[in-house]
């Protein structure tokens, strides 16, 4: 069931998002709902992380893997079509989200459950209800990011 509608994080903000997680080269991201799959496109492409995006709508994901073909990036990047309630994501190093605040506070449990002690989860304009960020990016205009540590928030 969708929890949020289809909105694009603007690549700006994107590369912010990732710039803040400070993911590292061989780390692995995951995009819930990740659209058209800029996020762990960048994630692969700039910064040489591995990434899985998990999203409902079929259209996007065949967007996203045409462009992934078309970029090459076939062995670091995987798309699951289907619920990210669903799919495991107890192997991310970081998390990225762009939901809404009632979304986040639904995965709260499962981020929780599932992340290890170190990850970082990165939201694009909504808190996650409960947690206290590490930081919190309001320099580009409209946009906000906040940062969390899984170990540090409880
Ligand atoms: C606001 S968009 C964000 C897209 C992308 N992450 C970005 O930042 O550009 C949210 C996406 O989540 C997807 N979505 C909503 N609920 C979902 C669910 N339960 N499982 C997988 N995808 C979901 C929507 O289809 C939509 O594409």
């Amino acid at each position: 069931m969708s929890i949020a509608p289809f909105v694009q994080t603007p690549l700006e903000v994107a590369k912010k998002m990732l710039d803040l997680s400070q993911v590292r080269p061989g780390e692995m991201l995951y995009d819930l709902g990740c659209g058209d799959g800029r996020l762990i496109i960048l994630a692969a492409k700039d910064i040489g992380a591995k990434s899985t995006g998990i999203e409902l709508r079929e259209d996007l994901v065949e967007r996203a893997k045409t462009e992934i073909k078309r970029l090459n990036l076939e062995d670091k990047v995987k798309i699951v079509q289907g619920n990210f309630f669903d799919v495991n994501i107890s192997d991310a190093d970081v998390v990225t989200l762009y939901l809404t605040s009632s979304a986040n506070e639904r995965l709260r449990p499962k981020l929780e459950a599932e992340l290890k002690a170190g990850a970082r989860v990165i939201s694009h304009d909504f808190k996650v209800p409960g947690w206290k960020p590490s930081a919190v990016y309001n320099e580009l205009l409209g946009h906000t990011i906040y940062t969390y540590r899984v170990g540090e928030q409880l």
